[in-house]
């Protein structure tokens, strides 16, 4: 265990204690890092997240990438980690895979992109576009699990193998779960293929579309 990751957990041991707990669950702890610290405000939340040193992704990020769009909104994407172009501008999808995903959003689903919110399982660029590590997504989860507590989507879309991974718990392959209903935690979660990996291979494209249409379908249902 890293030095961040104790001194997190002693904090939240010293909070339980001050709360009257005598036992702890190790698992519940990990699950509930930071979380009952974090505000309920959503402009105090981007300030504790625009501050954040966790973890070692805040020592080669530009900008800190919190996530934007509507503060109602009924739909809620969710990809992995901010690329380049992200990190230096501070916004979530506003690269190559940001332009497709905003095209899926206006010309399939027909909704604008300002009525949906979108953000990542971390917050910072992790170096050469790697994939988060498990302690990076851990340390980061509560912001985005604050977001959604706050936003309240009625319909959450993973985009991808890594948000579909760190917000559910059963190991689900995005290949077999792709376009169906995950119901957790009160969350309801469909997953998708990220954008980047559509760039990458442009045949996955029409099952993205069926996705899309199963998600509109759902959105219209919903929400009328
Ligand atoms: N890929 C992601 O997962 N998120 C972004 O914000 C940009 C690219």
């Amino acid at each position: 265990m890293d030095k961040i990751t104790k001194a997190q957990q002693i904090k939240q041991l010293l909070i339980l204690k001050s709360l009257g707990y005598k036992y702890y669950n190790p698992s519940l702890l990990e699950q509930n890092q930071n979380i009952i610290n974090l505000p309920e405000n959503i402009d105090n939340l981007k300030k504790e997240a625009l501050g954040c040193h966790l973890c070692s992704l805040s020592k080669t990020r530009t900008n800190v990438v919190f996530g934007e769009g509507n503060l109602h909104a009924k739909i809620m994407f969710i990809g992995e980690a901010p690329g380049e172009t992200e990190d230096s501008l501070g916004r979530p999808f506003v690269g190559k895979s940001g332009e497709l995903l905003t095209t899926m959003i206006e010309n399939v689903l027909g909704l604008k992109r300002e009525d949906v919110y979108i953000s990542n399982i971390v917050k910072c660029r992790p170096p050469n576009n790697r994939n988060p590590l498990e302690e990076e997504a851990r340390t980061c989860l509560p912001f985005l699990k604050k977001q959604i507590d706050i936003i309240k989507p009625k319909i959450i879309v993973t985009l991808g193998s890594v948000a579909l991974k760190y917000l559910t718990t059963n190991e689900f392959q995005i290949s077999k779960v792709r376009g169906t209903v995950i119901k957790q935690d009160n969350l309801v979660i469909i997953p998708t293929f990220h954008p980047s990996y559509l760039l990458r291979n442009p045949s996955a494209k029409k099952d993205a579309f069926e996705d899309l249409k199963s998600i509109k379908k759902l959105y219209e249902e919903i929400i009328g």
